[in-house]
């Protein structure tokens, strides 16, 4: 039998974490577990999971202890990896990222845009201290980081902990358009195998084959050409989420070379999208009233029960299986294959050494690796260039708390450009996260 580790939950009040026991529980003998310690600082929301996690593990991984806590030393004092997907300010926060852009004419979205500036701000300030203090007590525990914007924090940590060799950052996208291209094309997703570059939410397919080598790249730019692309996650099927996969066809009918990650269409139609949007109902309240409902509603059916079905068991998450996939390669030196968040050092050979980028690699003992991709054309370097600039300015925004970093971050967004659109978002956001971060002028 693989040894069993210890993990600890960081934001195990998110409504992603039921899914994430469930997968925890399938994945039992790939990745057996001793211990799970569930930390979040919001002890009212994790309560409303707790029971529901609690019967989970009592009826189907009773070898597997459970702790809850509030107290970060007990939740990092001593484990060996640690599941991190707290959302800085929660939800009331990102109705704010998406609502305040809106109202100026901008993309309002959590990981794109002055929405996912601010947010990457407030999410900067709490990963710095999560890693201090998980590195107070060991070097050896791995942090598997879910916490979004992916692209900032990731680049932020990289900067912050250039040395970290224990740090990944992980992104579920990729993962989730692949689900949907196995099912596009009738292929199971085991055998699928991927070539992507990009930075994260910035990113392109550029080749899909199979494990014997049939090469089905062509078929499936064909099929999102002529074809309405749906989402085969399930997760993704709520109307913003189903609008993101109409606009991969859109792009593709002007440029077909590669297939675009779904994130891709705010930077590319940004004044549609903010036209389309509703000031009032943004994803926010969307995921609230889908998502997060179905999960509250089946931890209360859990509460004061002592025994549960397998059935009712929330489990299959493309995020929970993706952090239990990661973290089974890492421990048992696997070396299998996803699409991974990396340091460049010459994979995309004509880009910044030191940007963060997203292609296809392995991850094993020693973190991840990504494949050598070679040069990019162009069109999609100058793309990234000006994406890469952006992530690096709001990085030392955050790091030197410089405003002036941040408003030129904003002016290189594609969804934002306007200067005068840049500052007015820019102290808007600045007012509405005081309590997380804040900038001032250069002397
Ligand atoms: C995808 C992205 C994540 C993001 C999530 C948002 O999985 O890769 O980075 O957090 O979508 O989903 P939601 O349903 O909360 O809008
Ligand atoms: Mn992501």
């Amino acid at each position: 039998m693989r040894k069993p580790h210890v993990i600890t939950i960081a934001g195990a009040g998110s409504a992603r974490v039921p899914a994430l026991i469930g997968t925890l529980v399938n994945y039992k003998e790939r990745f057996p577990l001793s211990k799970i310690i569930f930390y979040d600082i919001d002890e009212e929301r994790m309560g409303l999971m707790e029971a529901y996690d609690r019967l989970v593990l009592n009826s189907f991984y009773p070898e597997c202890q459970a702790v809850f806590t509030t107290d970060e030393d007990e939740a990092y004092r001593n484990t060996d990896f640690v599941f991190c997907q707290m959302r800085v300010g929660k939800t009331a926060m990102r109705s704010l990222d998406e609502k305040i852009p809106l109202k100026y004419g901008l993309v309002g979205q959590e990981t794109c845009g002055p929405g996912g500036f601010a947010y990457g701000m407030r999410s900067l300030g709490a990963m710095k201290h999560m890693v201090e203090k998980v590195r107070s007590y060991s070097k050896d525990t791995w942090i598997l980081n879910y916490t979004n914007p992916a692209a900032i924090v990731a680049l932020g940590l990289d900067k912050m902990f250039p040395d970290d060799k224990r740090i990944l950052n992980l992104c579920d996208q990729p993962y989730s358009l692949m689900k949907s291209y196995s099912k596009i094309l009738g292929v199971p997703q085991e055998k699928l195998r991927a070539r992507y570059f990009g930075l994260n939410h910035f990113g392109w397919f550029t080749q899909l084959k199979d494990t014997e080598g049939n090469d089905y790249f062509d078929t499936l730019r064909a099929y999102l050409r002529d074809h309405d692309f749906r989402p085969f996650n399930a997760e993704q099927r709520s109307k913003s989420w189903l609008d993101t996969y109409v606009r991969v066809n859109k792009y593709m009918k002007y440029l077909d070379e590669y297939v675009p990650t779904t994130y891709l269409q705010y930077y590319m139609f940004p004044q549609e999208i903010a036209a389309e949007s509703d000031p009032e109902y943004t994803r926010a309240d969307e995921s609230r009233d889908s998502r997060e409902r179905e999960v509250f509603e089946a931890c209360e059916r859990a509460a004061g029960k002592d025994s549960m079905d397998r059935e009712d068991m929330l489990t299959n998450s493309v995020f929970g299986n993706l952090m239990v996939e990661v973290a089974e390669s890492i421990a048992y030196d696997l070396n299998n294959e996803f699409i991974v968040l990396v340091r460049n050092e010459g994979i995309i050979s004509n880009f910044e050494e030191t940007a963060i980028v997203e292609v296809a690699g392995t991850i094993g003992k020693e973190g991840a690796k990504g494949y050598p991709f070679g040069p990019i054309k162009p069109y999609y370097k100058g793309l990234m260039e000006g994406q890469y600039a952006y992530e690096l300015l709001t990085v030392e925004a955050f790091m030197e708390q410089n405003y002036d970093k941040a408003l030129m971050a904003l002016i290189l967004n594609r969804t934002v450009v306007d200067p005068s659109k840049a500052k007015a978002v820019l102290d808007d956001l600045l007012e509405a996260n005081k309590d997380y971060w804040t900038l001032s002028k250069e002397a």
